[in-house]
């Protein structure tokens, strides 16, 4: 592709599957290093990102791999939909673990790294369930709001050093985390093509396209922000 990417180090979560992987291949493409990690699949490195001392391991396993770090995109995440009355209380720490701490965690690991490259990147993966609620999803949208939240907090800290960190927000993307959804409830699907004014639901690629821009020197100047990349779903909320 562009080779935009050239001289970049990144560290890509959740890389096994859906949109971390189409991340990961368009980082690539564009020339950055990339080293990947999630609990499955075809990965630099099979670790829980929840796991004590996930972060400083994955951290450290990706400099001794590409001898240095300046970009950060943790896509690992979970959902299910739970009415609230059937939320455990594991369940609800679980998705926060997971889409939240997690990444509070690796940022905050990596932050003298990111600090010391003078053009460091992060972008977050939230949700178009940073801006809004939906029902089933009470846990999963407090832990998007919160990424978002955590994302314009670590821009106004970080800013200074010549870090940017900003949070893509997915509309419904057509991954492994929403197949079985779509496949039991039809209808939840045709809502969502026909919500968004592109109609269509999202492909993994549509969201690594953006991040790719967030990592790239065209994005200098941008932080903070909350994207949504949802075919304009968001435009009818
Ligand atoms: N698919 C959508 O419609 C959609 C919409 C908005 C936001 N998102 C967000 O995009 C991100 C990626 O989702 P996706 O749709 O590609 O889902 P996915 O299920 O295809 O991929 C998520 C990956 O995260 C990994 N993962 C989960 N828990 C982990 C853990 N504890 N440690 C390490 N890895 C772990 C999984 O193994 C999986 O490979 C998530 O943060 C999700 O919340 C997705």
């Amino acid at each position: 592709m562009s080779g935009r990417l050239h001289g970049r180090r990144a560290i890509v979560t959740g890389a096994g599957s859906g949109i971390g992987a189409a991340v990961a291949k368009r980082l690539a493409a564009d020339g950055a290093r990339v080293f990947t990690s999630d609990l499955q699949g075809e990965v630099d490195q099979v670790a829980d990102v929840t796991a004590d001392g996930a972060s400083e391991a994955l951290v450290g396993a990706a400099v001794d791999a590409m001898g240095g770090l300046d970009t950060l995109v943790p896509c690992a995440g979970i959902s299910a939909f739970a009415p609230l009355e059937g939320h455990s209380d594991a369940y609800f720490r679980q998705v926060l673990e997971v889409n939240l701490v997690a990444v509070f965690r690796l940022v905050r690991d990596a932050a003298p790294l990111l600090k010391a490259a003078g053009n460091g990147r992060v972008v977050t993966i939230g949700s178009t369930t940073s801006s809004f609620g939906d029902e089933g999803l009470c846990a999963y949208s407090a832990s998007k709001h919160a990424i978002l939240g955590f994302t314009k907090s670590a821009a106004a800290e970080l800013g200074p050093h010549g870090v940017t960190v900003n949070c893509v927000q997915p509309g419904a993307i057509d991954t492994p985390m929403t197949a079985p959804a779509f496949e039991q409830m039809p209808e939840y699907r045709t809502f969502w093509e026909n919500k968004a004014p592109l109609r269509r639901l999202g492909r993994a690629g549509d969201i690594a396209d953006v991040v790719a821009f967030l990592c790239s020197d065209d994005a200098r100047f941008m932080s903070g922000h909350g994207l949504w990349v949802d075919g304009g779903a968001m435009v009818r909320h």
